[in-house]
């Protein structure tokens, strides 16, 4: 049978007429796939510089390589990813074009900044009338998931470690598969910032089943530009 994700959607279309029965039913079903595209593209969180950035095409600067094939086997069902290292060396960059290269494909994948989540569930504490949907509520939900810069802004209290706990357990106890960038080496000795260290060792132990570490080497791209 023709692979439907090659055709475009006149070319679906044409093939829909005169079809009846249940030769109907995948057709149907890659058109409704294909509806949800611009939607999910407008709701994923990718940052707008970012917007379009898909991973499949993105061309992968020194020491980004590895992560940037990792990617693209994490899809849903799969362990996550643990993308860690220091500043500038394009975690937030790869992650993005992770979701949209997902959402490309129908996936609602979502990316959001960890200061961000935190900073809407203390927002909402005092208006629960914010009309937008809870950002703990799209972390927890999504099909996929980046949850960016996890652990920024220094040591954590118990309060946000227990919205990290809630998190991985939630997805972890879905299924659902995340990809988590952060400056944080997921362990270490105490003279460098970890994750069990920073939040604490529940979440460092939530992090190991639900992600696999992988380090970013390269440069602080920011610093240095990027290369063709
Ligand atoms: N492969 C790439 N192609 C083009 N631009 C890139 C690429 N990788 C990274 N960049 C750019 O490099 C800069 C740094 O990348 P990014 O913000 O992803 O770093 P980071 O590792 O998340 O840093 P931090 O730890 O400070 O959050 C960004 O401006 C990003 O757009
Ligand atoms: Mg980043």
């Amino acid at each position: 049978m023709t692979d439907l994700t090659t055709l475009t959607v006149d070319e679906l279309h044409a093939q829909l007429r005169g079809l009846t029965g249940d030769k109907v039913k995948p057709i149907t079903t890659e058109l409704v796939r294909r509806a949800r595209i611009p939607n999910l593209l407008r709701t994923s969180g990718v940052p707008r510089t970012w917007a379009g950035v898909s991973l499949g095409e993105v061309a992968p600067q020194p020491g980004q390589q590895t992560a940037a094939r990792a990617l693209l086997r994490v899809a849903p069902g799969a362990k996550g990813l643990y993308l860690y290292g220091q500043a500038g060396h394009g975690k937030s960059y790869l992650s993005a074009a992770w979701v949209t290269w997902l959402v490309m494909r129908g996936i609602s994948a979502k990316y959001i900044r960890w200061a961000d989540l935190l900073a809407d569930v203390r927002e909402r504490m005092d208006r629960r009338d914010k009309p937008e949907p809870a950002m703990i509520d799209l972390a927890i939900g999504a099909e996929a998931l980046v949850l960016d810069d996890l652990g920024a802004g220094g040591r954590a209290t118990p309060w946000s470690v227990g919205i990290a706990e809630r998190i991985l357990d939630d997805r972890l106890g879905e299924g659902r598969v995340t990809v988590i960038t952060s400056n944080l080496a997921p362990a270490g000795p105490p003279s460098i910032p970890t994750v069990a260290g920073t939040m604490s060792a529940r979440v460092a132990s939530r992090l190991a089943e639900a992600c696999a570490p992988l380090k970013l080497s390269g440069r602080d791209l920011r610093v240095h530009g990027v290369g063709g």
